[in-house]
């Protein structure tokens, strides 16, 4: 390989974008809520430019209307795709196995923290491990269990299946990255360290 193509591939490499997971494009939604169109063209552009063609080609299949995708058809797809990613924890026992590494962890908070023990699921989807939690009370009274999760309409079914379920925990909507944001709202955090680690996270 000569000089200049060894080169030429290098600078291909430098320049390479990150792929992104298709649903990070099919909604717009500021932190109030508030719901914008998302282009077609947009997404599909932005998949193209890192390579992603086989999820260009499913977003090109998408109904639009005036070139928007259609927040209807996204809205359910995204339940569909989660109840899929339920069914998934379901069979591989995500709560039983959450439940196992959370719980020595939640004894030696217990003795040791002076506000209630907050289980926080960051992208918690249709809440599925939470409501596991809850359902099996696996940490009894003391320990609460809240999903946190940036697109509203999961943390919406998230929410209704809880209520549906009459489980103990519940679901905001939100970015749990923004500093001040989702999670910071939700719970307390009164531990001055437990504070200072989590804004470095964010
Ligand atoms: C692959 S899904 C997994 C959902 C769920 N944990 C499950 O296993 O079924 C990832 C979820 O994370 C959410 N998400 C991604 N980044 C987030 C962020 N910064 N804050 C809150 N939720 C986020 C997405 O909206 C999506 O619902």
């Amino acid at each position: 390989m000569s000089r200049a193509v060894g080169r030429a591939l290098r600078l291909t490499l430098l320049v390479r974008l990150e792929p992104v997971e298709i649903t990070d494009l099919l909604w717009s939604i500021a932190p109030d809520g508030n719901r914008d169109q998302v282009s077609a063209q947009e997404v599909l552009a932005a998949l193209r430019k890192r390579g992603q063609r086989r999820a260009a080609r499913i977003v090109s299949r998408f109904p639009t209307r005036d070139g928007a995708l259609d927040p209807a058809y996204v809205d359910a797809l995204a339940v569909r795709v989660h109840c899929e990613l339920q069914r998934l924890g379901e069979e591989l026992q995500f709560g039983r196995r959450v439940a196992a590494l959370l719980t020595p962890l939640v004894e030696e908070l217990r003795h040791r923290a002076t506000s209630p023990v907050t289980i926080v699921d960051v992208g918690c989807g249709l809440g599925y491990v939470i409501r596991s939690l809850a359902a099996r009370r696996e940490f009894g009274d003391g320990v609460e269990l809240l999903g946190v999760d940036r697109n509203p309409i999961l943390a919406e079914q998230a929410t209704r299946l809880s209520q549906a379920e009459d489980l103990q925990c519940r679901f905001v909507f939100g970015d749990a990255l923004a500093p001040g944001g989702a999670i910071e709202q939700s719970i307390q955090i009164k531990d001055l360290r437990f504070r200072q680690f989590f804004r470095r996270i964010q």
